[in-house]
């Protein structure tokens, strides 16, 4: 929703040089050329840790629920979807939940579903929604029968609000290996508390085993249980998550993750669960889709053309995007693959003012000046991108620490477009002060740390439009 202004001369004049500060700024911050980090990891790749490690330990007893996570069950952050997996046989698809810890007094029911992939059976993965929460209140809920209950708690966000402080981790392209674990424990230690992750695909990487080995995604999911069982994991698909493998007879894309990540995709009128969107605190997320079609005319197109001008920012200030293959990536690796969705959408994104972009899919990290590429027509040649200060800034962030290893040859010269660029594992965090202000930092792992290596105080693209500062005080 946008503001109507009544326009006097002398505002208009006070304006027209607010705006010309505004550009000098711009230009001036765009003027200082952009960091590559000098700080080398290992350039080996890393396996995907053992199938007996401790952290894909399965729970004891017969039939005893596992791989248990959540997500947002609806638009405003009132619902919840509980979804986990039973082995052995079908059990109980019933969440026991309430908020006294030794009295689950409501229960509601989910169901149950099975797939085949090749050669391969999963367990039941039973998904259940709990609505009707009340906000900013601790649930605690329990999944499993008699002596294999098992005991989780999580928190419901405030009610939607411009100043509702709210705390994202962003993690992307996780995987399983030793640095995999590296990250997510960072990001679980991190002081500044993270209540939701923001995932940004790519996720288990079975498709990197033989026959795409879907042992590997029950493994994840016991893998990330420790954190996503406890706040919900917001999911994006990647080019991992296609699992499309004609050679193995498996031609439906999406299989394993449909049936194991469900999302709430109805609730904001998507007809995929590809794209959709969430409230949560001051933010107002959208999720996109690099993997399903985005053309002119197709659902994605017509779904984000319908729903960017839905957003309200007196209720949700903070206007965040989540896809896959980065449009700003400078990194060698996927050169200009999101290059064709940016030529749909940026323009939106500028008009409608989005503050950030988190992508993932290069598995190192970069954080973009805010810029914008949308004057080109095929006659004029401006096709170079421009400093803007209604553009979001992108981030790259598909640096989890997966199998395939680090992504370390970048394009040179660094382009004005880059600010930050690293070939480091980590994770990062979002702290959404209030309606104007919000703390970012982006934390390496860096033997056995986590370690601030890039951090921005984002200004917010509609109450408080200035060039973002990079100041180090918190
Ligand atoms: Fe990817």
């Amino acid at each position: 929703m946008r503001h109507s202004r009544s326009t006097s001369p002398a505002a208009a004049a006070a304006a027209a040089a607010t705006v010309l500060v505004l550009a000098i700024a711009a230009l001036s911050v765009f003027c200082e050329a952009g960091k590559t980090s000098a700080f080398v990891r290992k350039a080996e790749k890393t396996p995907d840790m053992p199938l007996d490690s401790d952290v894909f330990r399965v729970p004891p007893g017969y039939n005893a629920p596992q791989q248990v996570h959540i997500t947002q069950g609806n638009h405003d952050g009132s619902a919840m979807i509980v979804s986990w997996v039973t082995e052995d046989e079908v059990g109980s698809s019933l969440v026991l939940y309430g908020t006294s810890e030794n009295h689950l007094e409501f229960k509601a029911k989910g169901k149950a579903y099975t797939y085949r992939f090749y050669n391969y059976t999963s367990g039941y993965i039973h998904h259940c929604t709990i609505k009707h929460l009340k906000h900013d209140t601790k649930y605690y809920y329990a999944v499993g029968i008699g002596h294999t209950l098992r005991k989780f708690w999580f928190t419901t966000p405030p009610k939607a609000g411009p100043d509702v402080p709210y705390t994202f981790g962003i993690i992307g392209d996780l995987g399983q290996t030793s640095d995999s674990n590296m990250t997510l424990s960072h990001y679980e230690l991190n002081p500044t508390k993270g209540q939701t992750v923001l995932y940004v695909g790519d996720l288990s990487y079975a498709d990197d085993h033989p026959n795409h080995d879907n042992v590997r995604w029950d493994t994840w999911a016991r893998f990330v249980e420790r954190s996503a069982a406890y706040q919900p994991w917001i999911w994006t698909a990647g080019n991992h998550e296609i699992d499309f493998a004609p050679e193995l007879g498996e031609t439906r894309p999406f299989k394993p993750y449909n049936y194991r990540y469900h999302v709430p995709y109805k609730a904001s009128g998507s007809t995929s669960p590809f794209w959709y969107s969430i409230k949560r605190g001051s933010a107002y997320i959208i999720v996109l889709a690099s993997y399903s079609a985005y053309g002119k005319y197709t659902p994605q197109y017509q779904w984000l053309e319908a729903e960017l001008p839905k957003v309200n920012r007196s209720e949700t200030p903070w206007l965040i995007v989540l896809l896959h293959s980065p449009w700003y990536n400078s990194n060698d690796y996927h050169y200009m693959e999101g290059e064709s969705m940016r030529a749909m959408f940026e323009a939106w994104f500028v008009k409608y003012k989005v503050d950030i972009v988190f992508a993932g899919h290069v598995h190192a990290y970069e954080r973009s000046e805010r810029v914008s590429n949308i004057a080109y027509t095929i006659a004029n040649g401006l096709c170079s991108p421009v400093p803007d200060q209604s553009a979001p800034v992108y981030i790259t962030i598909g640096d989890g620490g997966n199998i395939e290893g680090l992504a370390t040859i970048m394009t040179e010269p660094q382009p004005a477009y880059s600010a930050y660029r690293e070939a480091s594992f980590g994770h990062a965090v979002l702290d959404v002060k209030n309606r104007t202000h919000a703390y970012y930092a982006w934390h390496r792992n860096q033997d056995g740390c986590a370690v601030e290596a890039d951090s921005m105080w984002f200004f917010n693209r509609f109450w408080h439009p200035a060039p973002d500062s990079s100041a180090s005080v918190r």
